[in-house]
């Protein structure tokens, strides 16, 4: 009898359109640091050192897509799209063929897109570098899709400034700003876009402190910048500061874990606000390298203890978010 139960439940799931059920069924309900974190084809996410923005339709991922197979001549973004921020549909891979002719080698990393609501136009930000890393300036690329062809625009130098690591801040206002890494001057800046944000318009803060994977967030009337010493693809502790402005003055930068852990063997790439209608959560996203195997390179994102001038990484586990509530919760072992 019970044979017979379960084989005409199977047969209605069939007519159903078992695929599509079980699809549902495979969705992911825990962001596991550490982990492969497959896409909605089953292949491990390919946004390294990448960059998130909500639109109204949900969240967009962007970042370096590392995968084995990429052609050398060319350097790809990954674009993503979740609506819980867990599981990630794969819309594009976005391709780029060395547009300042920099050569063998060449690098294009930690790409960040913004949304411009006057031009109705995506503009990607990116670390744009020969080989040996001294070119040190941003290229800009446009497109009227999240997921289309990005055409190239320009390459420069930001505040006329050397930058490698870049990174992206959003203020509640919707204000856009690119924070990026100079060493000449031994600290990184936040300097805010332009109205068409094809460009950088001026410097909003200089912070003296040689770190880049530069984050911010605002949260609860402070803002919070972490960074990442100059170690290349060797995790550091990471550290973090706070003021009352976007100017600053800042604090003095602390260890957001313990110092022994590297950070958990993972290096800062930007901080995401959930903001749900019980709780806002802030999300530490940051980089696991693996230099000699990129493509597997995985994601160590956390929810953060954070407010009132502190913010603390908790030890990597397993966790879930609610992204109607903001709510995250670490499961319990
Ligand atoms: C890291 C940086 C990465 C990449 C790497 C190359 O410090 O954060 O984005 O540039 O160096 O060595």
């Amino acid at each position: 009898m019970k044979f017979f139960k379960s084989f005409y439940f199977f047969s209605l799931l069939f007519l159903f359109n078992l695929p599509a059920i079980a699809q549902k069924a495979s969705k992911q309900k825990v962001i596991n640091p550490s982990a492969v974190w497959p896409d909605n084809q089953g292949n491990h996410i390919q946004a390294h050192g990448g960059g998130i923005i909500k639109l109204a339709e949900g969240y967009y991922w962007f970042g370096e897509y590392r995968a084995k197979d990429n052609d050398p001549k060319f350097r790809y973004v990954g674009c993503y799209f979740s609506k819980d921020l867990i599981n990630w549909k794969f819309l594009k891979k976005i391709q780029f063929a060395d547009p300042e002719q920099l050569g063998e080698g060449w690098v294009l990393e930690r790409p960040k897109v913004y949304y411009n609501e006057k031009t109705k136009k995506f503009v990607m930000y990116m670390h744009l570098d020969s080989k040996k890393y001294l070119y040190a300036r941003v290229g800009v690329a446009v497109s009227d899709k999240a997921d289309g062809d990005y055409t190239f625009v320009k390459s420069f130098r930001p505040l006329g400034m050397e930058s490698r690591d870049i990174g992206q801040f959003i203020d509640d206002d919707g204000s856009a700003y690119l924070v990026f890494e100079s060493r000449p001057s031994k600290g990184f800046y936040i300097a805010k876009l332009s109205d068409d944000y094809l460009d950088v318009a001026e410097e909003t803060s200089f912070i003296r402190a040689p770190l880049e994977g530069g984050a911010i967030v605002h949260y609860k009337g402070l803002y919070y910048a972490i960074g990442s010493a100059l170690t290349s693809w060797s995790p550091n502790p990471n550290k973090f500061a706070y003021a009352k402005s976007l100017a600053g003055p800042w604090s003095e930068f602390v260890d957001i874990a313990p110092p022994a852990t590297n950070t958990y063997s993972s290096q800062s790439t930007m901080m995401i606000k959930v903001q749900g209608s019980k709780d806002t959560t802030v999300i530490f996203m940051a980089d696991q390298w693996k230099p000699r195997a990129q493509w597997d390179s995985r994601y160590l994102w956390m929810p953060l203890e954070i407010g009132d001038g502190k913010l603390k990484l908790p030890k990597p586990q397993p966790w879930t978010l609610n992204i109607k509530t903001g709510k995250a919760k670490i499961q319990d072992n």
